[in-house]
């Protein structure tokens, strides 16, 4: 089976591309379920309860998240009411929703497991390891394990994905908006790649309006960002899955530039 991961939607931008090319992509890669990274997806800050239906209704079987998951109020709601939309595995037990899901998919189960590094990041979170092996340890086994990585790091990111490569079937990155081209199968068990890349505005400072960017590097004011406008651009991978193994066989980048919104 195919699996379509697409990297961090960004605002309105991001929304016109899922709009434009979802459909497109997922009858050519003939995909069978979908991972979409949402932390950004209403202005940058959050998941909306109307964004959310607009991925549902764009066929995204499950939602994650990252460090701007807790930006937007609604996504407080939508983690403790839904059970296809993530959190960081990492935060506090005190904090709202979860961070790892199994979805039954025609017999096969699905677990996709969400984790936030810790350099660079200024989050309060737990070690990411200690919470993959508690999750390994102590959840319902899956014929197929995702984890969306969300992290700046790359070392942090490959060392992860080297450590589970016997008991995960990918580890995927997200969070810097920037497609790496590290994409690979390690040791013929698990799928990677550091970053898989923005679903936003092309012309754009990792999604946002770049005047405001700039602005706010060279003033050091705090200003708020808005999505930019105008071209787009589509970030994705499609991880290849042997139906009797369950290993993956190959992961392919998708990064569509420069596209009309
Ligand atoms: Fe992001
Ligand atoms: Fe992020």
């Amino acid at each position: 089976m195919n699996i379509l991961i697409i990297g961090d939607v960004y605002g309105h931008a991001g929304r016109a591309m899922i709009e434009k090319l979802i459909n497109d992509v997922i009858k050519v890669e003939k995909i069978s379920f979908v991972i979409c990274n949402a932390e950004n997806i209403t202005n940058g800050r959050g998941t909306s309860r109307e964004d959310y239906n607009f991925l549902k209704f764009h066929n995204v079987d499950v939602l994650t998240g990252g460090n701007h998951t807790f930006d937007h109020y609604e996504t407080f709601d939508l983690l403790q009411e839904k059970n296809d939309i993530l959190r960081p595995a990492n935060y506090n037990k005190f904090t709202p929703g979860k961070g790892t899901v199994l979805i039954n998919f025609a017999g096969i189960k699905i677990r996709v497991t969400n984790l936030l590094g810790r350099t660079f990041m200024n989050q309060n979170t737990n070690n990411f390891y200690e919470v993959m092996d508690d999750i390994l340890e102590n959840e319902e086994k899956a014929n197929i394990h995702i984890v969306d990585f969300h992290g700046e790091a790359s070392s942090e990111k490959i060392a992860f994905a080297h450590n589970y490569k016997n008991q995960l079937t990918a580890v995927v990155g997200t969070h810097t908006h920037v497609q790496t081209a590290d994409d690979q199968i390690i040791d013929e068990k698990l799928a990677y790649i550091t970053d898989i890349g923005l679903t936003g505005a092309f012309h754009s400072i990792i999604g946002a309006n770049t005047k405001e960017v700039i602005y706010r590097e060279k003033t050091g004011m705090p200003i708020r960002l808005r999505t930019a406008d105008g071209n787009g651009q589509f970030c994705a991978v499609v991880i290849k899955i042997d139906n009797n193994t369950y290993k993956p066989t190959e992961i392919k980048r998708i990064y569509l530039k420069n596209v009309a919104a």
